[in-house]
């Protein structure tokens, strides 16, 4: 059986050393003793006490000397003085100097017990806290992703294991479930880490802008190149190139950057001398990539070179449990940026998140966030300030077809962001190139 605690006696008098480690010992603790101040010192350095009975009075340093020296040397050592004068001042005397409490001799027996009962208690206590806020910490937060489910408990495994290979790695996921901050988890947590992390959205620009800026150009390349530019691969070199929305990407795109996976090197625009670079790929897509190779607008063999590793990010309505998770952490960090004060979350208000969809996933949960914290005062986030819960969002007009409601909401997100293509695209959960598209589809135009 393990002994309940460690227990160093400290008495001049060898017959209470005797008589009290015996004792303890039969009450299944640890239990040794020492004669004097220095010897005591010397036990705590050099092994771990749970707690010190000091005896007050002893020849040499006396127990006061004794206690703040303990102190430092092990403060979470708990020390409970005897003294044989029940003199109240020196007790709290020693209680100021960081004891624990304090017994009278001769010592009552049951009252011992009971006091050693409470601290291990406690300390049993104060260990498993610390150790679950530790957990906590270490597995519900990794580099500003939380997660708590079982799917995102892997992810953040498998960061840490793909992170310090040079493994090309292809991230899936819907949009909004945090695939650029994976992406940048893997580079701070590989040996690239000092060197830059460069990222591409491959779907915001167009096909020969894309070309441009991935491989850069020599002078005089085509009109307009008045002066030699690196392209991100360079710029990337010795780090990590981020290549997102990497379904975006023409079929000929995708033929120059298969060669230079194959190759690790490649030319700029209009140059003739091959560049070489060291640098780990990261890929991320919202799209199907397997689906968009059967309808042959993905490259198979590029696909195989990007999907050495996959890390998939569920939806965030297929882990539910991160929920409430990710509000409060949303709520600390809006909170500082607002200054604000809220602490809590009406049980409306959550359940209905818990109920939502949340098509734009963890973007969405932190717009909404956002949106409730400057909207009102705080403390708590109700259910009346999440716009999608409210009733009157449920409209009772006559139904239209999807594409009306779509056109509609393009409309009024775009008049309430005053027209900006950037901030609405963002509201809307969905890139600059899509909102400029539906834009034309719709003949949409400025007032
Ligand atoms: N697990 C998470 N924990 C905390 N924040 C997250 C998490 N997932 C996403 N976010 C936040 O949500 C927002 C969107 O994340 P991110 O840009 O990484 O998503 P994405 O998958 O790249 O989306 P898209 O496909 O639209 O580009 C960011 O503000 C990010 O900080
Ligand atoms: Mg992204």
């Amino acid at each position: 059986m393990q002994e309940k605690a460690r227990i160093l006696v400290v008495d001049d008098e060898p017959m209470v050393c005797i008589a009290l480690t015996n004792w303890l010992k039969e009450e299944n603790y640890l239990a040794r003793a020492v004669h004097d101040g220095a010897s005591a010192l010397e036990a705590l350095r050099e092994e771990k006490w749970d707690i010190v009975l000091l005896d007050y009075k002893m020849p040499g340093m006396d127990g006061l000397e004794v206690l703040a020296r303990m102190k430092e040397l092990a403060s979470q050592t708990v020390i409970i003085m005897m003294t044989a004068y029940a003199s109240i001042g020196n007790s709290v005397r020693a209680m100021k100097e960081g004891a624990y409490d304090y017994i009278v001799k001769p010592l009552d027996m049951d009252e011992l017990a009971m006091m050693l009962r409470n601290i291990v208690e406690r300390q049993e206590l104060v260990t498993e806290n610390l150790l679950l806020r530790k957990q906590l910490a270490e597995r519900h937060v990794y580099e500003n992703i939380v997660g708590r489910s079982e799917a995102m408990q892997r992810v953040f495994e498998l960061i840490g294991t793909v992170a310090d290979t040079s493994a090309t790695v292809l991230i899936t996921g819907e949009t909004g479930t945090g695939k650029e901050l994976v992406a940048r988890a893997i580079h701070g947590n590989s040996s690239r880490r000092y060197n830059p992390f460069i990222a591409v959205s491959c779907g915001a620009l167009p096909e020969s802008l894309l070309e441009s800026e991935l491989f850069g150009y020599e002078k005089g390349a085509f009109t307009g190149a008045n002066r030699t530019k690196m392209g991100r691969f360079e710029l990337a070199h010795g780090g990590t190139l981020f290549l997102d929305e990497i379904g975006e990407i023409s079929l000929v795109t995708q033929v120059k950057l298969l060669r230079v996976l194959q190759e690790r090197c490649f030319c700029r625009l209009g140059g003739t001398v091959p560049t070489e670079v060291d640098v780990r790929l990261i890929a991320a897509t919202n799209r199907d990539l397997l689906r968009e190779i059967e309808a042959g607008n993905f490259r198979s063999d590029l696909y195989y070179r990007l999907n050495v590793v996959n890390i998939q990010l569920p939806p965030l309505r297929e882990r539910k449990e991160d929920i409430p998770l990710l509000v409060e952490c949303f709520m600390e960090k809006f909170n500082v940026e607002f200054n604000k004060r809220f602490d809590r979350i009406e049980k409306k208000a959550l359940e209905a998140m818990m109920e939502y969809r949340w098509p734009g996933n963890v973007r969405e949960l932190e717009n909404v966030i956002e949106r409730a914290i400057v909207i009102d005062q705080g403390p708590e986030i109700k259910a009346s300030h999440l716009p999608m819960f409210r009733s009157e969002a449920l409209s009772t007009e006559e139904p239209e077809s999807l594409e009306d409601v779509e056109m509609h909401h393009i409309r009024k997100m775009l008049e309430r962001h005053q027209w900006n293509v950037a901030r609405t695209a963002k509201a809307l959960n969905i890139d600059r190139t899509t909102l400029h598209k539906k834009i034309n589809k719709f003949g949409l135009e400025r007032p």
